[in-house]
């Protein structure tokens, strides 16, 4: 696996992406559509200001329509085409959905579901990661497009698979659960130790051969938690390995064009250990959809940019895909507002984008995707949604000025996808918890207050943050642990909720009371959980607390909040404890807004941290990215209702100095160049 250090040295020598545009594009499909229609693609494409198109993410079957035969022409014309306009290509390896006849050949590739039935082939990513014969098709293919595209001057980007383990992982096959078996004796070298790790002691586990040890099927009950942990974390590896087997074949026909895979750093979507990943892309490049069934579907949006930038290291990544306006996916599939196309697009770069794609480019009239919607609409150019899209196109001319700057942030946020895994179960003390929750919530209240989170990995450096919030990090190492307390010692306020560092990175409970691994610096001592259920609250001396809450003894915190009622009356429910030169704040429920906001409020006062502009609007969102060149802004109106903050500069999307007060209308945005 390359190292950071590696990659940014192979960088260098790269050709460079994102340009020095804020680069508009999409996922382009042209086999989807006859000839005659590529050249008013390429046309509007012009019009619309994009500046790379993603091609052929889902063409395997029309690159290679049977075994060994390649049919590349059409690709040349359409990578000729786009070059011809200027527009940068960001070339799939095709590789994400096997063509009928491989899974016909070769049913072996099919993945294999919890009941252990196949999933067969009629959808997309219809493939088994494990799958020799997969693998080797896929990594033919990638090498024939390597060869051939490697020289053409269209190609700016090699976009690997998409969206790794979207559908198709867990894969629980035979084939896998042999992979697994070596993935553990690597871990654990002696069957021992994975038996001491696993627990096996518990209900009569203990293997005495390696071929004992299967892929956690659906079994008569509870599963074994590490025997599902240690399944994900393989899962997540193989592939990792499967994309590091395509990046070789690329880095050896096509080695100084830059790589990526696009990630889904969308807070539902948890497949996948991101923090594993990000080191071996050169650019970062997520997906995000807005969910609408979510009770604060735009501050996930925020939380998912936040995420990517943390596993961009702070610098810029890529939004690679999001929509023009409705999906087709989810229950009711709401169309944006007028504006929002716009407002959607700066929100991404609000939080460090500088390349803004968008699925897709020409919706589709056939197909499971005909319903959703893209940048040319089924009713054509000649409508409200190209338009936005046109405007946006112009605005982001005007934004090229900002590309590379970073995002301001003082507070970190830890996010760990292996503790999320660990605290998704099996046999959690609430089954109802999400384990994002505290992380969500807070990292809303802290955009709420134009107060923006760098979302990290434990194991990031966290020297330069005031306040360092630890949410529901239930699996912690002790390495980790470490650091946060550092943290507090070093002057940092440090924010720890419920349910962190329960157990040790094998699941197993750290004793003596929780949260045994925070236990010292948060100065309390927690004998039992008193989990609540969705519908139940708790009173607090002030407010309510839901979903969970504890029975916490002190052991040299200072109490801040109580609980007033229930088994818990009277006891502590918020604490705080001075740590050198910092602090360490203990939540043991999850306060309503207020309440919780009010802690918040003093945090950052003790953290020194101030919002991005004072007195910030309700429903106003606030960042600012920074250069040494200068510091851009960001502000957005999440209201339906026009909205004033006291800011002054260059608005770049109004084209229009601003002194002293910003009104933005409804949905509207701003980006001021300041100074
Ligand atoms: C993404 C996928 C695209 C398209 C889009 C629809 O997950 O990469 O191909 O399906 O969702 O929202």
């Amino acid at each position: 696996m390359l190292t950071q250090a590696a990659t940014a040295a192979t960088l260098c020598r790269m050709r460079p992406w994102p340009t020095k545009t804020l680069a508009l594009g999409g996922d382009y499909n042209p086999e989807q559509w006859p000839r005659s229609v590529w050249d008013e693609d390429v046309e509007l494409m012009r019009r619309a200001g994009i500046a790379f198109a993603t091609v052929g993410v889902f063409s395997w079957s029309w690159l290679e329509p049977a075994e060994g035969d390649y049919e590349f022409e059409w690709l040349d014309t359409v990578l000729d085409l786009l070059h011809a306009s200027g527009i940068a290509v960001d070339l799939a390896t095709a590789t994400a959905t096997p063509p009928p006849w491989l899974s016909s050949a070769y049913p072996e590739i099919l993945p294999v579901d919890h009941d252990g039935h196949t999933l067969w082939p009629g959808s997309r990513q219809t493939w088994c990661p494990t799958s020799e014969r997969y693998r080797e098709r896929a990594l033919a293919l990638t090498a024939q497009l390597a060869q051939r595209y490697h020289e053409h001057p269209a190609l700016a980007l090699w976009h690997v698979s998409n969206e790794y383990a979207c559908h198709n992982v867990p894969c629980y096959c035979d084939r896998c659960g042999r992979h697994f078996r070596t993935w553990l004796q690597r871990r654990y070298g002696a069957l021992d130790a994975l038996n001491d790790a696993w627990g096996t002691a518990f209900w009569s586990q203990r293997y005495t051969a390696w071929d004992q040890v299967l892929a956690p099927r659906r079994s008569t009950t509870l599963a074994n938690p590490t025997h599902v942990l240690d399944y994900r974390r393989f899962s997540s590896d193989a592939l990792l390995d499967f994309y590091l087997a395509e990046r070789a074949v690329l880095s050896e026909h096509s080695p100084d064009v830059p790589v990526t895979t696009n990630f889904m750093t969308l807070s539902h979507f948890r497949h996948l250990d991101y923090h594993a990943w990000a080191p071996v892309q050169d650019v970062v490049s997520t997906d995000h959809y807005i969910v609408g069934t979510l009770a604060h579907p735009r501050a996930e949006l925020a939380y998912s940019g936040d995420l990517t930038r943390g596993l961009a290291g702070g610098g810029p990544w890529m939004l690679m895909e999001h929509s023009t306006s409705a999906v087709n996916w989810q229950p009711t599939n709401h169309a944006k507002w007028p504006g929002q196309t716009i407002r959607d697009a700066l929100s991404h770069v609000a939080r460090g984008a500088d390349t803004i794609g968008w699925f897709q480019w020409r919706q589709s009239r056939a197909g499971s995707e005909k319903f959703h919607s893209a940048v040319v609409p089924h009713a054509g150019p000649d409508s409200a949604r190209f338009r936005e899209v046109e405007q946006l196109g112009r605005i982001a001319a005007r934004l090229g000025e900002l590309v590379g700057s970073r995002v301001e942030s003082r507070v970190a946020l830890l996010h760990d996808y292996q503790s999320v895994w660990a605290a998704s179960g099996p046999s959690m003390p609430s089954g109802e918890l999400d384990p994002l929750l505290a992380a969500g919530t807070i990292h809303r209240l802290l955009h709420d207050r134009g107060v923006t989170c760098d979302v990290v990995h434990p194991s990031a450096d966290l020297t330069a943050y005031d306040l360092v919030v630890v949410p529901q990090l239930y699996l912690v190492t002790d390495e980790h642990a470490a650091a946060v307390a550092a943290a507090a010692e070093d002057g940092a306020q440090v924010l720890v909720t419920f349910f962190s560092g329960i157990s040790d990175e094998h699941d197993h409970v750290r004793l003596g009371g929780y949260p045994g691994a925070f236990r010292e610096l948060l100065g309390v001592r927690v004998e039992e959980f008193f989990p609540l259920g969705p519908a139940q609250e708790v009173a607090l001396g002030a407010g309510t607390g839901t979903w969970w809450s504890e029975h916490v003894e002190l052991a040299g915190a200072a109490v801040v909040e109580s609980y007033a009622a229930g088994p818990l009356a009277g006891r502590p429910a918020i604490t705080r404890r001075e740590v050198g030169a910092g602090a360490a704040w203990y939540l043991s429920t999850l306060a309503d807004d207020e309440r919780l906001g009010r802690v918040l409020d003093d945090v950052l006062a003790a953290a020194g941290v101030a919002p991005a502009v004072p007195g910030l609007p309700r429903g106003v969102e606030a960042t600012r990215r920074r250069s040494d060149e200068g510091s851009w802004l960001f502000l957005l109106n999440h209201t339906e209702s026009p909205q004033t903050v006291a800011a002054a500069g260059y608005d770049l999307v109004a084209d229009a100095f601003v002194g002293g007060t910003v009104r933005l209308d409804p949905g509207g945005a701003a980006v001021l160049r300041e100074g």
